[in-house]
């Protein structure tokens, strides 16, 4: 049956506390987009660094309460973990029957954790480099057109419609090319102590980068100490002046302007800083006492989760069905 509105898809991995850069690039365009989409704690994922799995359970059920105090709603979308739904690696066989491995190792994440891995002397697991086609399964299990994520995951979304284009022309037309929405600003939120890298959540530096239950005094003085420049004035210039562009787009993407003219009303970044930390903390409040009713009742969050699930593998199991029928299984 048509749909006359987009299927929309995307999904968090449980590896660390959840991120300002989480929220403002992935999770709000979640909350805004249309009645009947689908967000996956992709907890298998989780599996492809050295991981506590004590940890991993953990950071599941938080990841789940997080996305429903940032205003997910249970009566008009899908929430679920992955792991609770088999279609996801059923589907991820037949992609690596139609990924190579040249264009995996291409892919930039897994170069720089490969290489990360390799100073540290951890060895490499092969889901690491397996990774992006599970990602590519978790969106094409759902028919899904639009995946709204931040700029760090545009290149797993084009090897997705890469793998649905080259599946539909090699055995007839079984999925929906996808394509990736970024967020106007904000797409990709860097650390605050380092301006030139992404504010990553399984990242140890803490003082970079805010994470959504901060305490408000820790939200401010992330954000007083952040890292800029002792150029004069302020002015927007991702290139030259990295970490004003970010204090820029943060403040933008919590108030709703835009960056360059935001930076207009600025002599100094006392207040620039002053009027981001005041912004942020104004954007995680709701967040943060969401959160801790949600986490008062861990039942009720499993109950989204389970019925979640259930949903998932009613609309997953027709479309990896009709994959394994293409590719030549036979279907019981
Ligand atoms: P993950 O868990 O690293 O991040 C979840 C979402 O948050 C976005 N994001 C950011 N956006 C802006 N600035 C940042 N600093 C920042 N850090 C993270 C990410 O772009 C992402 O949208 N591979 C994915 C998880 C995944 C997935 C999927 C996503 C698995 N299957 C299917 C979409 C569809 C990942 O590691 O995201």
């Amino acid at each position: 049956m048509a749909r006359d509105t987009a299927r929309v898809f995307s999904g968090i991995k449980p590896t660390g506390h959840m991120t300002l850069g989480n929220y403002l690039g992935a999770v709000r365009q979640w909350v805004a987009a249309p009645d009947d989409g689908l967000f996956c704690v992709v907890d298998l994922h989780a599996l492809t660094v050295e991981h506590d799995p004590a940890r991993v359970r953990r950071l599941s059920r938080q990841a789940a309460a997080l996305l429903l105090a940032s205003g997910l709603d249970p009566e008009r979308c899908t929430l679920f973990v992955q792991s609770h739904v088999d279609e996801h690696t059923r589907l991820a066989y037949l992609l690596e029957c139609t990924a190579s491995d040249g264009e995996l190792r291409r892919m930039v994440q897994y170069k720089e954790k490969t290489a990360r891995a390799r100073t540290s002397g951890e060895q490499v697991r092969l889901s690491l480099l397996t990774y992006p086609v599970l990602m590519a399964a978790d969106i094409l299990a759902y028919g899904t057109d639009e995946v709204p994520v931040g700029e760090d995951q545009r290149q797993h979304v084009e090897l997705t419609r890469d793998l649905a284009v080259r599946f539909n022309q090699r055995y007839g037309h079984t999925f929906t090319v996808p394509r990736a929405t970024l967020p106007a600003v904000a797409a990709r939120v860097m650390n605050l102590q380092d301006p030139t890298s992404k504010m990553g959540k399984s990242d140890d530096s803490g003082p970079g980068i805010v994470y959504l239950l901060d305490e408000p005094e820790t939200v401010t003085r992330k954000v007083m100490r952040a890292v800029t420049d002792n150029e004069g004035g302020v002015v927007y210039d991702r290139a030259t002046r990295p970490g004003a562009a970010n204090l820029l787009d943060i403040l933008a993407a919590c108030t709703g302007g835009d960056p360059e003219r935001l930076a207009e009303g600025y002599d100094g970044y006392g207040a620039l800083k002053r009027d981001v930390a005041e912004a942020v903390v104004e954007v995680l409040r709701l967040v943060r006492e969401r959160h801790a009713e949600l986490a008062a009742d861990p039942a009720a969050v499993e109950g989204v989760l389970r019925a979640g699930a259930e949903r998932a593998r009613g609309l997953a199991r027709p479309v990896v069905d009709r994959a394994y029928e293409a590719i030549g299984l036979l279907v019981p």
